[in-house]
Parts: structure tokens; sequence; C-alpha cells
């Protein structure tokens, strides 16, 4: 059986063995997909076991960088946002390393909830390693431009000069922002203890600005909850681009890229009754 994992710590509830699961019932392919809880000072020992027999793998946090730093290739994508979540062995044994989450946000934004990003004001919130997988596949979409505000602000400023050559892309403090904006897309980890990054109702232009979570949850976001009870025209969380970029990585290892829409309302139903 082809083997393949997701790493992780802690991994436990990872819904990508369903999602792949899912990926393989539908496009008729023989594999298993398991979560491997790696240890945290040995990512790299971990995954080069796994790899003398397994064919790929998905990287969550916390070892993203630490498998950019094991792929012996990297995609530009992956190259760019300086992480990998998804690895491929090689005919040769060498690991290929890239990154699909920028894909899979660009997946669910344009193909999911049908926004074309060329000309839009785009906020982006936050400077990690989501923020920073974002704004190639962002800016490649032609936006007027990308602002990208940070808790703090010099790592907004490194990440502006970092991809600045790609598109126009600006730092700003959250303080600074006053005018309304098309799309906002929260790379933050605040909504992962239900905090709000310090931002003016005012940047939402009620019944035109659109609302971007990328994390989700059973109940709405606080940044969900937030964009709606000042008018945004969508507030979206992250389920969708959980599903779009394990289709990217699903390609990459089979060749194929599943139908996304009943495997995200299958994960839309499930989230709901857990
Ligand atoms: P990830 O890989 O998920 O992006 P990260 O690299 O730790 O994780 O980045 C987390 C991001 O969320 C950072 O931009 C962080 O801001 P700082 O750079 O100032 O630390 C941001 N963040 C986390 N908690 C936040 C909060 N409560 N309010 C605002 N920003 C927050």
């Amino acid at each position: 059986m082809d083997r393949y994992v997701v790493f992780g710590n802690p991994i436990g509830h990872s819904k990508s063995p369903l999602i792949h699961s899912l990926f393989a019932e539908q496009t008729g392919q023989q594999l298993s997909y398991t979560t491997l809880l790696a240890p945290l000072d040995d990512f790299a020992g971990c995954a080069q076991g796994f790899f003398q027999q397994g064919l790929g793998a998905n990287v969550t946090v916390p070892f993203k960088e630490a498998a950019y730093q094991l792929a012996g290739h990297l995609t530009e994508r992956a190259q760019r946002a300086g992480a990998v979540n998804t690895l491929v062995r090689q005919g040769d044994g060498s690991l290929l390393g890239d990154n699909t989450d920028g894909a899979g946000l660009i997946a669910d934004l344009t193909l999911n909830a049908g926004i074309s990003l060329k000309g839009l004001r785009i906020l982006l919130l936050g400077a990690g390693g989501a923020a920073r997988g974002a704004l190639e596949p962002l800016l490649a979409e032609q936006p007027s431009h990308v602002i990208i505000a940070n808790r703090t602000a010099a790592r907004a400023e490194l990440l502006a000069a970092r991809f600045s050559d790609l598109g126009p892309v600006f730092a700003s403090r959250f303080d600074e922002l006053t005018e309304p904006v098309d799309l906002i897309i929260n790379a933050t980890s605040a909504s992962l203890g239900g905090e709000l990054p310090p931002i003016a109702p005012s940047l939402i232009k009620p019944g035109r600005t659109i609302c971007y979570d990328m994390m989700y949850a059973k109940e709405p976001t606080a940044f969900c909850r937030w964009a709606m009870e000042h008018g945004a025209a969508k507030a979206l969380d992250g389920l969708g681009m959980l599903a779009e970029q394990a289709a990217e990585a699903f390609l990459l290892w089979r060749g194929v890229r599943p139908d996304t829409a009943p495997v995200l309302a299958e994960l839309r139903r499930l989230l709901a009754v857990v």
C-alpha cells in the first residue's frame, strides 16, 4: 500500500487523514494516510525513518520550517514561503518540498467563494508563516495592492520588503489603518485564543468588504463574528482552505486533483456535530 502521513505535534485532531481518505475513495486510488506524531526535537530523524518506505507527507505545526530545511529540492513557491507543508519522495530517494497553503487559500477564495482578486485592495493581518505563504499567490492574482499589518510592526516591514518584487505590497501599523478595503484576510493566530487583532471597524465597507479567517472552528471565529457585526459582505472561515491545500498535495502525489466540494460538505457536516 502506498503510504502517506501528516507530521505534527500535536497531531491527534488533524482532519487530514479523513480528507485524504475521502479523496482516495473519490478518485479510486489505493493508499494509506495516517497521522505521525514527530518528536519536537527530532523531526528530521522521524521524517527520514518514514521516507524509507513512505511516498509523501504533509507537515503541520510546528515543523513547516524544519521540513523546509530537510527537503533536498524546493518548489519556487515553497522557497518564497520559507516553509514546506508537503513532501514528496522522488524516484532517486530525494525529497521535494512544496507549499500548497497559499494555492489552497486562492482556490478557496476564487473557486469556492467566486471572488476575483484582480484590482482588490487587500489587507493581510499577521506576518508569521501563514501570512508569508499567502503572499506570492495573492500577488499573482494582481490585486490593486496588499497591505500587511502585524502586532510586531517590524515583521510586517520585513515581509513587505521580501515580496516587493512581486507586486505592490506595503506594511502598515494597525492604528494607521482606517480606510475601507475590499478584502481582509486574517492570517494571525489570534482566533485560536478567541482574540481579535486590533483593527478599526471603519476598514469594513458594509455590504462590500469580504473578510476571510484562515482559522476555523465549530462556531464562527472571533474575527468572523466581528466581520458580521460590522456588516461585511461575507465572513468566510479557513475550512475550505484546508480542503484545497490538501487537494493540491494530493495532485502532487497522485497526479489527479480531487473534487473538493463533496469533501468540504462532509467536513462542514462533521464539524457541526463534534
Ligand atoms: P503562523 O505560522 O500560524 O503564522 P506564527 O509564525 O507564530 O504562526 O505567527 C502568528 C501570527 O499571529 C503573528 O503575526 C502574530 O503577531 P506577532 O508577529 O506580533 O507575534 C499574530 N498574533 C498571534 N496572536 C495575536 C493576537 N492576539 N493579536 C494579534 N496578532 C496576533
